[in-house]
């Protein structure tokens, strides 16, 4: 998968350097390219931020700086292909970012990542790219945070783990929260017992069956108590 990054801190993203991510971008599963939105802009001062018409507090992003960023990645047809780059706008006013979104954007061949900071970007720079191509705005969650960086490296971490070969074993991702829409069962190791604390004696027990249906029980538990709004009407 090819990822792009626009943003005003590349720095940001030194982090993808290490770990499974890292691994990935080195032996070729992963293709990363972040870009300084600074570099797209023609004033001295690098501006890529002005006051909101309309008025209000905050400022917001500039169009030209984003349309001569994105060109940069994306080219300049007026239409881009329908299997193309999916562009994505980090913002508290998309789309909830969820499992199963992380799994249909592993999918994809080409993400490239717009990230917004102070009050947004010029609304234009959306409406043009979705004129053009495949344009989605996703939330990582109903809070705001100061920009999309943050957002963009969730996930990142969330659809690069589920690109084939980026973590070894295929099976742990399974049996995570989430992949069967409920919350993962405890874990533990040795030792059996620890602070006065001991592991249940299922998972002792060498009983595959036992251990099974004590895990899924646990998953069923612990979703109706944390997030039982992840339970199907017939469950909860
Ligand atoms: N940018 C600011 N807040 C955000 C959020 N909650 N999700 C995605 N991008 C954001």
């Amino acid at each position: 998968m090819r990822i792009d990054i626009v943003t005003i801190f590349p720095e940001f993203f030194d982090v993808l350097d290490l770990s499974l991510l890292g691994k990935a971008r080195q032996s070729g599963l992963i293709e990363l390219g972040v870009h300084n939105l600074r570099d797209h802009t023609h004033d001295r001062h690098h501006s890529v931020d002005d006051t909101p018409y309309g008025g209000g507090a905050g400022m917001v992003m500039k169009p030209e700086p984003w349309g001569d960023a994105l060109d940069a990645i994306l080219g300049t047809d007026p239409a881009l292909v329908d299997d193309g780059p999916l562009v994505i706008f980090p913002s508290p006013a998309g789309d909830q970012f969820t499992q199963r979104m992380a799994r249909e954007l592993s999918l994809e061949q080409h993400l490239v990542f717009g990230c917004g900071r102070y009050e947004g970007i010029d609304q234009r720079v959306v409406d043009h790219y979705s004129q053009r191509g495949r344009v989605r705005l996703v939330s990582l969650g109903d809070y705001v945070l100061n920009g999309g960086e943050v957002a963009v490296m969730a996930m990142i971490e969330a659809i690069g783990r589920l690109i084939p070969g980026v973590v070894g074993n295929p099976e742990s991702l399974v049996e995570e929260s989430h992949e069967d829409g409920l919350l993962e069962y405890p874990s533990y190791t040795k030792p059996a017992s620890w602070r006065g604390l001991d592991v249940p004696p299922v998972l002792r027990s060498g009983n595959h069956g036992a251990i099974s249906t004590w895990r899924h029980q646990q998953q069923i538990e612990r979703t109706e108590r944390v997030r039982p709004d992840l339970l199907p009407r017939t469950l909860s």
